[in-house]
């Protein structure tokens, strides 16, 4: 595998609307931001991700632009932005923003025009078709937000148009190559302007398989889910090839792909060492115990799971590319609220989760707050939602005939609200995230669970998640934590997550018991360094090594 500039890096994703509020309106900005950076600096960072920050009504919180050359007044101004990338670049940070092309606002201008005149230059951006009250609509796909994925073109009585998301945000036509080309004109202009590379939204979906048609209906409302359509659509790679060749490979861009269901014979082409993208996220894990009647319907998800899936997703990509590790995200509940069962959500617990995943080969992927071990909030009534998801998945469950309460905790659990709601950086008003009203209600644990409390405290979740990045940058042990084989160990001892990192003559073991009671582990050798340990004690008798319940260690061995 050919050696990359961003291979050895950490990344850290920021939802710029809940993390830092620098005027006091409750939405955090780039000032927010830029007033943090030495934060990020401090704790290791090097990539920032920043969702999205464009121009838009934010009826998907920012994932619906209605103009990609601008910032939204509510993030603050594009003078902002070059100082954001100003002030990075002088530490030697990199950012990274948001790419949403498979579709854009119902509110961008290139929408409006389509509206005015379907059979013109716009109308063809996107998927619009005639229809006729009383007639079926070219097909019944379902949206992801609930509901048909058709909705009336504003203005025109007999046509409607295409959303595989929300009704506000129409899919572009990426079958016409003017449309591409005005893409790809955007993604330079951007890079042109000092940005490091691009978190790839949704991008699966822009190769629909054509002409619409029906799928089977999969629940009672005769729909079905896209992800059907997107599992017999192909060609997508002529799409994603020439837009990497247009744009990415030219400015050498760290681009990182919201990839779902790739087939095995195109990972290469997706994120080998020429690839579309740079890497993609490992959502092995998260879509564990999904279930496509809704989240009502999904099973929790074990250790056993857990490790099985990680264990098989880096063992596909070994030799082929890097996959980009995560264990929450701005579209998933908490990971310590969602793989430590209910109330085992401690500290050691929480480090062994984040060390786990941080240890594994690829590039680590922090989600702001995960550092201080976040948890997910609960809703004392659905009023509270502000998800879009939420409130189409609470319908759903009543539609399938739990109780409101029953429906409350399954969307309690899932919300994509958990992990917006605002940074806890102390224990001041509002976490001291805004001297206003937060836009979305603070974490009520923020007086114990914050950043302040846990920075100068040794053991806190906080500086565990500094030595990971410590142990990462120490040039002993960086080229094996970074490039060494990823092989399972005692892969069938039940509920330890164990595995090696095996570098050029060294040889790393990482070790976590995913569970709270102890267990003994037999060690294939002798201890060289205890390098990492999420507790006081380390209690090794010969070849047998005593864990506590959720201790993590990594050896060298
Ligand atoms: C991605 C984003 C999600 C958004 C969706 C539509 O999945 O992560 O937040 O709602 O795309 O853009
Ligand atoms: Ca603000």
């Amino acid at each position: 595998m050919e050696k990359k500039w961003w291979h050895g890096k950490t990344a850290y994703q920021i939802y710029p609307k809940s993390f830092c509020d620098s005027n006091g309106d409750g939405i955090g900005d780039l000032r927010g931001i830029i007033s943090k950076l030495d934060y990020l600096k401090e704790l290791g960072v090097d990539i920032i991700w920043l969702s999205p920050i464009y121009c838009s009504p934010l009826a998907d919180q920012g994932y619906d632009i209605s103009d990609y050359y601008n910032i939204d007044p509510r993030f603050g101004t594009m003078e902002d932005m070059d100082k954001l990338l100003e002030e990075a670049n002088k530490r030697e940070m990199f950012i990274v923003m948001d790419l949403v092309v498979n579709h854009c606002s119902d509110e961008h201008e290139w929408f409006k025009k389509a509206c005015q005149d379907p059979d013109g230059r716009y109308g063809k951006y996107f998927y619009i078709k005639d229809w006729h009250e009383g007639e079926p609509l070219p097909c019944n796909w379902r949206s992801y937000f609930g509901g048909p994925c058709w909705d009336k073109l504003p203005g025109h009585d007999d046509k409607v148009y295409l959303h595989v998301f929300h009704k506000k945000q129409p899919d572009l036509n990426w079958e016409n190559p003017e449309l591409r080309e005005e893409i790809y004109k955007m993604i330079n202009w951007w890079l042109e302007k000092g940005l490091a590379g691009f978190r790839i939204d949704a991008i699966i979906n822009i190769k629909k398989k054509l002409p619409f048609s029906n799928y089977p209906a999969d629940r009672e409302d005769g729909l079905c889910s896209v992800r059907k359509m997107l599992a017999e659509a192909t060609g997508i790679g002529d799409f994603l090839g020439e837009m990497a060749e247009k744009t990415f490979r030219k400015w050498d861009a760290f681009t990182v792909g919201e990839v779902f269901n790739e087939k095995d014979e195109e990972l290469p082409q997706f994120i080998g060492d020429n690839g579309y993208f740079s890497t993609m996220f490992d959502f092995s894990e998260t879509v564990l115990g999904q279930s496509e009647k809704g989240w009502y319907a999904a099973e929790p998800v074990t250790p056993e799971m857990y490790k099985e899936a990680a264990f098989r997703n880096h063992k596909r990509v070994e030799g082929v590319g890097f996959l980009s590790n995560i264990i929450e995200n701005h579209d998933e509940p908490r990971g310590v609220s969602h793989y430590l069962p209910e109330g085992e959500a401690t500290e050691t617990a929480k480090k062994m989760l984040g060390g786990v995943n941080f240890m594994m080969k690829g590039l680590p992927f922090l989600y702001q707050g995960q550092e201080i071990g976040m948890e997910n909030f609960h809703y004392d009534s659905i009023d509270q939602a502000d998800d879009i998801s939420a409130l189409d998945q609470y319908q759903v469950a009543l539609d399938a005939g739990l109780s409101p309460e029953e429906a409350l905790k399954v969307v309690d659990h899932f919300s994509r609200d958990n992990a917006r709601s605002p940074f806890q950086w102390d224990a001041s008003a509002n976490a001291g995230f805004t001297t206003g009203t937060p836009w979305l209600r603070v974490n009520s644990n923020y007086k114990h669970l914050n950043l302040a409390e846990q920075k100068n405290r040794p053991d806190s979740v906080w500086n565990f998640y500094r030595q990971l990045i410590q142990l990462r940058q120490n040039p002993v042990y960086h080229e094996t934590i970074v490039y060494g084989e990823m092989v399972p160990y005692l892969a069938e001892q039940y509920n330890l997550m164990a595995y090696y990192r095996q570098g050029e003559g060294q040889q790393l073991l990482v070790l976590g018991n995913f569970q709270k009671e102890p267990q003994d582990v037999v060690l294939p050798g002798k201890v060289k360094a205890l390098l990492l340990n999420n507790l006081p004690g380390f209690d090794a008798e010969g070849s047998v090594l005593h864990m506590e319940g959720w201790q993590f260690v990594v050896l060298e061995v």
